[in-house]
């Protein structure tokens, strides 16, 4: 995958500002069939608005539908073809916060009254002075800009909402598994204890022999389990360095040198020079690459067998960027968002706990940093790692054992 491409995944990932606000001028549409009023309009307004007129309801309509996103409409309420009032409906149902302005020939009380029930926030009478008209549509531009500032600001708390929850449930898990793992510590220590040492006697039966060897690599399967609990739930100061991310992805990547030949992974390497370093615990972000390389070692060699893992290091003045990109099955949409969660696992029992990307995710986090994952445009799936770029003399990014979650 291209790096423009991952850097756009990035930023559409983030998804960050979504109301943003066109530049330029609001825009007007002033609805009219009086051709000399719709060019008087427009000689008034377009000093201050971007105005676009139409000479009926129905090609209102249509250029609304079409996406021109109009801050305010001014509507005369007297048209031929669709009626005002059914003009002023379909708007507000195809653009509720656009704001619509009514204009009426003859203060028509019951109409007007109508109009400002189907959401119109005000009317003017014709004829009327370009000092009023000019004040009312301004009146709606504010109103407008009020709305998307109130929906920004409801959908910015509903985001700190998701992520209070998210973190409650992520903390509870966390003190739930430590405690699991560590009432399971003691006896499985005298399992395993107790099978090494039966293991070193001699005796006249294989079965026994074969029962012992069973109950001692399960007891070490289990052991490997707790061992994950644990550092999911681990409060242990990290051991901070000035480091450079290629080292340890250097050093991970040879861990993994004798599986890739086994599981038939050809392996790309395309890591960027002159890597600016960042604050990190070395055996933290290991974990880390290890759990995204063996995702994709089994996910690829589950799927044909075979596969092409590349790893790519990159940054920017801020940012350093890690991929890791599979030719795997790729990751169903139902599951995109739940593989971060603690316990989550597509794989058969004994095979995996679902605690690798959630135990990445709370490192990552805890490093100040970001996660993502995306599907790859044919096949596979991404996993991009962003880290921030510590300049040495200031070394200011600090990393708290606090619980971050998504
Ligand atoms: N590269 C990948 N390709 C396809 N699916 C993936 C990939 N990486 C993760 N997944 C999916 O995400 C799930 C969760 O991954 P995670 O690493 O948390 O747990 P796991 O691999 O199942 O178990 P383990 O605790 O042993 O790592 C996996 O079971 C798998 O369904
Ligand atoms: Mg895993």
């Amino acid at each position: 995958m291209p790096n423009e491409d991952i850097l756009k995944m990035c930023s559409e990932l983030k998804n960050k500002d979504k109301n943003n606000k066109r530049p330029g001028k609001p825009y007007v549409l002033v609805a009219d069939d009086e051709q000399n009023i719709l060019r008087a309009m427009s000689l008034v307004l377009e000093a201050e608005f971007d105005v676009t007129v139409v000479d009926s309801g129905d090609k209102a309509i249509k250029k609304i539908r079409k996406g021109m996103d109009f801050d305010v409409v001014s509507l005369d309420l007297q048209m031929p073809g669709l009626s005002g009032i059914d003009t002023l409906k379909a708007i507000k149902q195809l653009s509720p916060s656009t704001e619509v302005l009514i204009v009426t020939a003859h203060s028509n009380v019951e109409s007007t009254k109508g109009a400002l029930k189907f959401g119109a926030y005000d009317y003017i009478d014709k004829p009327f002075n370009n000092a009023k008209l000019l004040a009312a549509i301004r009146k709606g531009v504010e109103r407008r800009n009020n709305t998307i500032k109130a929906e920004k600001a409801k959908e910015q708390l509903e985001f700190v909402k998701a992520q209070l929850m998210e973190s409650e449930k992520f903390s509870a898990i966390g003190q739930l598994l430590a405690g699991v793992a560590h009432e399971l510590n003691n006896p499985l220590t005298t399992v395993m204890g107790f099978s090494e040492l039966l293991l070193t006697r001699k005796y006249s039966s294989d079965e026994t022999r074969n029962c012992l060897e069973k109950i001692n690599k399960s007891s070490l399967l289990c052991k490997n389990i707790v061992q994950k609990l644990l550092t999911f739930s681990r409060k242990e100061e990290s051991k901070q360095e000035y480091i450079q991310v290629n080292h340890i992805i250097e050093s991970t990547l040879e861990l993994k040198q004798h599986d890739f030949k086994v599981d038939s992974i050809k392996l790309v390497k395309q890591l960027a020079d002159n890597m600016p370093c960042t604050m990190a615990d070395f055996y933290e972000l290991q974990q880390v690459f290890l759990n995204m390389i063996n995702n994709a070692d089994q996910a690829m060699k589950m799927y044909a067998g075979r596969g092409i893992l590349t790893v790519k290091s990159a940054f920017d003045e801020k940012v350093i960027r890690i991929s890791f990109i599979d030719t795997g099955p790729g990751i169903p949409k139902k599951n995109l968002q739940k593989i971060f969660e603690p316990l989550f696992t597509t794989k058969k029992r004994g095979e995996g706990t679902g605690l690798g990307l959630s135990i990445c995710y709370e490192i990552i986090k805890k490093h100040e940093g970001d996660i993502f994952v995306a599907n790859n445009p044919k096949k596979g799936a991404s996993f991009i790692i962003e880290l921030p770029v510590v300049d040495k003399l200031s070394q200011t990014v600090p990393i708290s054992n606090k619980k971050q979650n998504p």
